[in-house]
């Protein structure tokens, strides 16, 4: 699995332009983990952002999304940090 890995990338998902980069290719498999929640404001946004994901997918790619159904805040360290709350 490590030899299909081609790169990494730091990304700001809150940035208009963040998928515009030449970086950015379609791929089989797109994987979040706790971020898109975290960076939506809005069922509407969050649905954009999936939107913008789903352009790099191949034909019958797929998208894994983990999260936590419920979830309205996070903790790192002391800090209480919002979510976008995922029916
Ligand atoms: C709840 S943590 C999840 C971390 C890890 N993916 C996991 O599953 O344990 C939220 C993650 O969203 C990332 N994040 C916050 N704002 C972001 C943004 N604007 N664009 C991309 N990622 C962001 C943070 O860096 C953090 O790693």
């Amino acid at each position: 699995m490590r030899r299909a890995i081609e790169g990494c990338a730091k990304i700001d998902l809150t940035t208009p332009t963040v998928f515009e980069h030449p970086y950015f290719k379609k791929v089989d498999i797109i994987m979040s983990s706790l971020c898109i929640e975290v960076v939506s404001t809005s069922e509407s946004h969050y649905s954009q952002i999936i939107g913008k994901l789903k352009k790099y997918l191949r034909p019958k790619g797929y998208m894994y999304l983990i999260g936590v159904l419920g979830q309205t805040f996070y903790m790192v360290e002391e800090q209480r940090l919002p979510c976008f709350q995922v029916t």
